[in-house]
């Protein structure tokens, strides 16, 4: 049971090895070697590439599922208990963190983590750009500035070389994002931190099972943050969680967590519902394996499109051993496309069979930063000077251009079979060798 397109009948056979041949046989046009001059694209009327559907998002299923969730209504105890206790004992497992946290949402595990970091009011947080709104609000929330780190195109992540010029008497941590699950470089982050004595929060919250050096995101730096909203990886509907191995973190992290009881400073109330962690625990049975599945086809997909004019994918740091693929990123570049705009190629797509979308908007020039900056609070809480120097930071032209460029494909594609994979190159093949059908 799903959501639809594919069912759950489908969906297991077309990801089991076994029986790949029955469900994913393609039409001839679909083969990886296929050549596509001359053809008419389906914007224009010609035959689209691909008429099925994708696998449909999220999964779920009466035996494990449903009958978790059955089990905690049924045992009358809905707020945070034992369900959730073993949850965390879980997750903290399975990324091999000391400790977990589960916490109502991805937002509230962030909140959550900085107040356990000590960092408020004064302190200077450096983040890159190119991420959800969250991951710059939540600093904001606790009183401190987001500082902007330009991103790296190549890999849509924090550029690690332009940390060190941002980093000033009040930066009090580094915050990197592990966007669409491709890990950070955080080994060159980490040693930053080292050398001027910050702290380094993960936002995880795309990143599930992505790895460094077979070391799980979220486990990388002091504490990390996940999500588990409805589309995410590892879902319950909203959830989420912070792994750490300092236990006086922890400990304070769980006091705010829960009004600050146990806790010398007053708290918020994140806590997990049972029935979070009931639909967590049953998600999880399956996240290993969906995750390999998403970084095979993430691979497979990166070598198909390499060498397609205008076509550039993502590229991972080196000692990455899995990225999560939240979304496959690539960048759509018009100039080598003979100047057809980012908007047409996404239509043309679209057309052919397969959804895509335009990734993330300019984060850094959201009106939000100004108005934050202006507002009443933080012209009490700041000098001019102090609110001044996160203005000036905004500037981030090489995510102004990746966002212009960034074309992306939902993981649900990428829990499709390598012959769906197959379709989506050919249909970008395709286009690119047709473009001037799009003039
Ligand atoms: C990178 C990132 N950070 C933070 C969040 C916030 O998580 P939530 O929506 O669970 O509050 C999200 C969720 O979309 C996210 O993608």
């Amino acid at each position: 049971m799903n959501a639809p397109l594919f069912n759950r009948r489908q969906f297991v056979a077309a990801t089991s090895v076994g029986s790949l041949a029955t469900v994913a046989a393609s039409p001839p046009a679909a083969r990886a070697t296929a050549r596509h001059t001359a053809a008419k694209l389906a914007i224009q009327g010609g035959t689209p590439m691909r008429t099925r559907g994708w696998p449909g998002w999220p999964i779920w299923d009466q035996e494990a599922d449903e009958a978790q969730v059955l089990s905690v209504l049924r045992g009358g105890v809905w707020s945070r208990s034992r369900v959730v206790a073993d949850f965390e004992k879980k997750w903290a497992e399975l990324n091999q963190a000391k400790r977990c946290l589960a916490t109502t949402h991805g937002t509230t595990a962030l909140i959550t983590a900085l107040n356990a970091l000590d960092i408020g009011v004064g302190d200077e947080v450096l983040v890159g750009p190119y991420t959800f709104v969250a991951s710059i609000s939540v600093i904001f929330l606790v009183g401190a500035l987001p500082i902007m780190v330009d991103t790296d195109p190549e890999t849509f992540l924090i550029n690690p070389e332009k940390i060190e010029e941002k980093i000033t008497p009040q930066t009090k941590a580094i915050l990197p994002v592990h966007i669409y699950g491709l890990p950070a470089a955080m080994d060159r982050i980490n040693t930053i931190a080292q050398k001027h004595n910050l702290v380094v929060l993960e936002d995880a919250c795309q990143a599930w099972l992505a790895e460094r050096n077979g070391q799980k995101c979220g486990t990388l730096g002091d504490l990390g943050c996940f999500s588990f909203q409805n589309s995410k990886h590892l879902t319950c509907g909203e959830g989420g969680a912070i792994l750490g191995d300092d236990e006086a973190v922890m400990d304070r992290a769980v006091s705010y967590h829960n009004f600050g009881h146990g806790g010398p400073y007053l708290g918020s109330k994140c806590r997990m519902t049972e029935f979070q962690a009931a639909i967590l625990l049953a998600q999880m049975q399956r996240l290993e394996e969906q995750t390999e599945r998403r970084w095979e086809n993430g691979r497979y997909l990166t070598q198909r499109l390499q060498g397609i004019p205008g076509i550039v994918p993502h590229t991972l740091y080196e000692g990455v051993t899995r990225a999560a693929y939240h979304l496959y990123p690539l960048r759509f570049v018009a100039e080598e496309f003979d100047g057809v705009s980012r908007a047409r190629f996404m239509s043309a797509l679209r057309a052919e069979g397969i959804p895509c979308s335009g990734g993330y908007g300019q984060l850094n020039k959201a009106p939000f930063i100004e108005n934050t900056l202006s507002s009443r609070n933080f012209r009490r809480m700041y000098s001019l000077r102090q609110l001044d120097h996160c203005r000036e930071q905004i500037e981030c032209p090489d995510n102004d251009r990746l966002c212009s460029e960034a074309v992306c494909l939902s993981q649900r594609l990428l829990l499709g079979t390598r012959e769906d994979m197959d379709d989506i190159a050919n249909a970008i093949e395709k286009i690119a060798e047709n473009r001037e059908q799009l003039a």
